[in-house]
């Protein structure tokens, strides 16, 4: 048996599974049970940063509770459901607490934000609370056509360094792939103090139900096919950043999670690959991994993490060719 262990963000884990943020992760006796079906850590549901305002800014309830608050910015964005309407700060440090109490995997508490605005002060309370790190889910949509993209760019990087300095415990900040140079963006976060980088947010996209002529949901689980993009930009982008790498989208078998190492992830976060198969995914992917490492002879994660990044391939330029001259003309 290989050795699985893992550093993420400082923290010991037994393996490089983490269990992404979402419903599968929004109540203890959900995690007690991830952690008995092997996840190395998990990722708690996320609270919105407008949620933490709700406790403090009572004007603010009523504007929420009426439905005012969310701007069509942060509504398109996310998963925001009754359940998570519903749920306070309050609630959510109890959980934290719970969770800490009660697992001995690291719980990583998770918000999302989109401004370096007040909420920021009331971080130290997860810190507090027990959490062993936080990951910001920091989803921007710029949709509007006045804002320069250096202006978003920078909200990025005040919230981290914001929040670096109201807590201790590491901050991993979750990112989409839509900025013009992905790689200077992770680069600016790491530099603003990031001890880890989530590549990539999956974002609600709307579809059309062309019968109805109406707006509907487009998949809300990935395919494994989605890691591609994913992979790109760990191998690109793993040998030039000091914090460690986590790779979200696209992960369902001991294969993707094998390319995305290779490529130089240092954990990998599952969600989908649960809500189709179960928890048993989990042992599923670990015994895939488990056999190809004895297969290839390797002992621990740190002898092949980064084999293929883009600075230890032998095809570095795979990395840079965005479009398919070579395999186009091929086809016939
Ligand atoms: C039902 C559901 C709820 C989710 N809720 C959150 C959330 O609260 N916060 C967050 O950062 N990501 C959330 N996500 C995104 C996942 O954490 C993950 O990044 C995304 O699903 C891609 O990973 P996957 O391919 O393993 O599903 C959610 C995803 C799903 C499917």
């Amino acid at each position: 048996m290989a050795d699985l262990t893992t550093k993420y963000l400082g923290l010991s884990m037994s393996n490089p599974l983490i269990v992404g943020s979402s419903g599968l992760t929004d109540s203890v006796d959900n995690i007690l049970e991830l952690e008995k079906a092997g996840a190395g850590a998990v990722v708690l549901k996320s609270l919105f940063e407008e949620q933490i305002m709700l406790e403090v800014d009572a004007s603010l309830k009523e504007a929420y509770k009426n439905d005012m608050i969310y701007s069509a910015k942060s509504e398109t964005l996310d998963y925001i459901d009754v359940h998570i309407r519903e749920r306070t700060m309050g609630a959510y440090i109890e959980l934290i607490k719970e969770a800490k109490d009660k697992a001995m995997i690291p719980i990583i508490a998770s918000i999302n934000c989109v401004s370096s605005a007040e909420w920021t002060n009331f971080a130290n309370q997860f810190e507090e609370a027990g959490a062993d790190a936080l990951e910001l889910n920091i989803a921007i949509l710029p949709t509007d056509e006045n804002t320069d993209a250096k202006d978003i760019e920078d909200t990025y990087v005040d919230i981290v360094k914001k929040i670096k300095q109201k807590i201790n415990i590491p901050v991993a900040v979750k990112i989409s792939p839509y900025f013009t140079n992905l790689s200077r963006m992770v680069k600016k976060i790491g530099d603003a103090g990031a001890d880890g980088i989530v590549m990539f947010n999956r974002f609600y996209t709307p579809d059309y139900d062309i019968n109805n002529f109406s707006e509907k949901s487009s998949d809300t689980f990935s395919k494994s096919s989605e890691s591609g993009n994913v992979r790109r930009w760990m191998g690109i982008i793993s040998p030039k950043v000091d914090c460690d790498l986590s790779a979200t989208t696209g992960v369902h078998s001991s294969e993707d999670l094998i390319k995305n190492l290779l490529a130089g992830a240092v954990t990998a976060q599952l969600v989908s690959a649960i809500y189709k198969n179960g928890k048993e995914q989990i042992q599923k992917i670990l015994g895939g991994l488990n056999e190809w490492m004895d297969e290839k002879g390797y002992n621990t994660i740190e002898q092949f993490r980064g084999k293929l990044s883009q600075a230890e391939t032998s095809n570095p330029s795979a990395y840079q060719r965005i479009q398919f001259m070579k395999y186009f003309s091929e086809i016939r």
